[in-house]
């Protein structure tokens, strides 16, 4: 049987975790699946998609700095994605459509939710960050239905306008933005979704958002702790985690999307840190 094909879709790429999972991925469910990485160039990635479409790939991730592109150029948005503003997953529907999804809002959900048991009904979330990557999660962890969402960011109009943004879906869920200096009080649960610490920064937080019980998620992953996580550690959180799980929950919610079965995402995981 010839094997379909897949890939994710970046620039740089080389560091991407995808091909290593998704290859797990087809391991374990026997899927012919084979998946590769692309780096495309800066200024050519709706023909590098149309090619890889064309000479008969089934499936696209995108990752930075190609989301909000490939959300432009779909044909066709499924609610998620539509509201994300920005896509990791492409695939062309049985018309023959170029179909955007987005399954990172998914990804950190079930993270939080199932693999880490980390209740969000009714809890009060301090959402940090109001870039794409916290625009493209903020629908989901809505439908969770926390008590009330705290945007906090360095440039506070960012944080108005996402909060404004969702306003409409946001339901009972109490939606508001600030900078990162007023918070003064705990927390159940704190994500980091900025991308401070690429730059070796931390956003100037008040330590009193970080309660005996207060569950830290950073984004972000890495082999060793995160530097918001280390800070978090240092205020006096006991439960810190890292985005490797998110990272692992939305490829497998893509690999559903793409072949119908949603692979076991524990294994993997085990696999990756031991990597
Ligand atoms: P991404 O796709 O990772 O979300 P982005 O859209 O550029 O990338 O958003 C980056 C986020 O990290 C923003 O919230 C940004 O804050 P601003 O809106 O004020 O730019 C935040 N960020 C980046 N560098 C930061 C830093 N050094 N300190 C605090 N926040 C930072």
């Amino acid at each position: 049987m010839n094997n379909d094909f897949y890939a994710v879709i970046g620039n740089p790429i080389s560091h991407s975790k995808s091909p290593r999972i998704h290859s797990l991925f087809a391991r374990q469910t026997g899927e012919a699946v084979e998946y590769t990485a692309i780096q495309a160039p800066l200024d050519d990635f709706a023909a590098t998609v149309r090619d890889f479409f064309r000479q008969g790939g089934q499936g696209l991730n995108v990752t930075v700095p190609f989301k909000e592109q490939a959300w432009s150029l779909a044909e066709r948005r499924t609610p998620e994605a539509e509201k994300a503003g920005a896509a990791n997953t492409l695939f062309v529907d049985a018309n023959g459509l170029l179909t955007a999804d987005n399954t990172d809002g998914k990804g950190l959900v079930t993270d939080l939710t199932r693999n880490h048991q980390v209740a969000l009904h009714g809890r009060r979330i301090l959402v940090l960050g109001a870039g794409g990557a916290v625009r493209g999660v903020l629908g989901p962890l809505i439908a969770a239905q926390p008590a009330a969402i705290t945007l906090a960011n360095r440039t506070v109009s960012k944080a108005q306008a996402l909060a404004d943004l969702f306003r409409a879906d946001a339901g009972e869920v109490e939606l508001s933005a600030c900078g990162f200096e007023a918070p003064n009080e705990a927390f159940d649960v704190i994500i980091n979704g900025t991308s401070a610490s690429l730059q070796g920064d931390l956003p100037p937080l008040s330590p009193n958002v970080i309660g005996a019980d207060t569950v830290v998620y950073d984004m972000m992953y890495s082999l060793t702790t995160t530097t918001f996580n280390q800070w978090a550690l240092d205020q006096g959180a006991t439960r810190v985690l890292d985005g490797l799980g998110m990272l692992v929950e939305q490829a497998a919610e893509s690999f559903r999307i793409w072949r119908g079965i949603r692979p076991e995402t524990a294994a993997v995981m085990d696999e990756l840190r031991n990597d």
